[in-house]
């Protein structure tokens, strides 16, 4: 039984498939309808979330399955000091498949050590976050034609920001990847990813805290929320939460074909007005995170 905790649970051939799976439930969606039908996928979300579970209750919706869970700790019996292992051996005896979110580094691990069904981590502290990497892979992916080759700058939170620390551990794995990471000093990437992932894969990465430098040479821009629920103080917050605002201005130098992303919500860091831009992929990002985690419980839960 397979779960999905840390992007290197798949491999690189795995990631190729769901991709494959996922273009073609795009263009052939009638040929999934049914491919769940009587399969439950529990969303465990002890952190708020949008995008993520309802993109985890879609796809197993459109796979013609059912969902049920939880949207916040306090509505469930961990209000009553129910640990993680007892939570999930009671989910696992109403559902085939769990998504769990979680504020604690490690938590989804413990699921499922203890759940007997397959466990996806949809996002545990500041540590990882696999499944917006899917959702992150297939735009790229989509976008521009290939997952090798390219320069793409991180720019934010790269401290707390899971989604840059699981998308980078994908990326290592990839040939020709140029990384440019662009952040107040404060927020900079962890040292264990820099020695870990960067260093022990010969990443060709640059550290900077300039934006508008390192423009002209990116083909993709990662843009980041500063992660407000991982400061220890609302001063440190408040003084880096608008270290980096992308607008239409900042663009200017930019490459034409530059590709766009933040895993989203954004608070302030992309104006609006950038919406409309071609290169804007952010929306896309949604859209694609639905057919990756339709391609991965199909995977997990092994329908043919
Ligand atoms: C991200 C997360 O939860 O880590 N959101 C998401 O799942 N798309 C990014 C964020 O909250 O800033």
């Amino acid at each position: 039984m397979r779960s999905l905790i840390n992007i290197t649970d798949l491999s690189v051939e795995e990631i190729e498939e769901l991709i494959a799976v996922a273009n073609d439930i795009i263009d052939n969606p009638k040929k999934y309808r049914e491919k769940c039908r009587y399969k439950k996928i529990a969303t465990l979300f002890y952190e708020p979330s949008t995008r993520t579970r309802l993109s985890f209750e879609a796809a197993m919706l459109e796979l013609g399955g059912s969902v049920l869970g939880f949207s916040q700790a306090s509505s469930s019996s961990v209000s009553k000091g129910e640990s993680v292992a007892d939570t999930v051996k009671t989910v696992s005896c109403y559902a085939d498949i769990i998504a769990m979110r979680h504020p604690k580094e490690g938590a989804p691990q413990v699921a499922k050590m203890n759940a007997g069904i397959p466990v996806i981590n949809a996002g545990d502290g500041g540590h990882n976050h696999p499944t917006q990497t899917l959702a992150d892979l297939l735009t790229i992916y989509r976008e521009k034609g290939r997952l090798n080759n390219f320069t793409i700058g991180f720019c934010g939170d790269l401290k707390f920001g899971r989604t840059v620390h699981s998308l980078i551990t994908a990326l290592s794995r990839y040939t020709g990847i140029k990384i440019v990471l662009i952040s107040p000093e404060e927020l900079k990437l962890p040292s264990y990813v820099k020695k870990d992932i960067l260093q022990k894969n010969n990443i060709e990465y640059v550290q900077t805290t300039d934006l508008e430098a390192v423009m002209p040479e990116l083909d993709i821009l990662y843009m980041t929320r500063v992660q407000q629920e991982r400061f220890f103080n609302e001063e440190d917050y408040l003084r880096l939460k608008d270290s980096y605002i992308l607008t239409p201005e900042k663009l200017k130098n930019a490459k034409v074909d530059l590709c766009i992303m933040h895993p989203l919500p954004r608070v302030n860091e992309i104006a609006p007005s950038i919406d409309n831009d071609s290169r804007a992929c952010y929306f896309k990002q949604v859209k694609n995170g639905k057919f990756m985690r339709m391609a991965l419980i199909l995977k997990l839960l092994e329908v043919q």
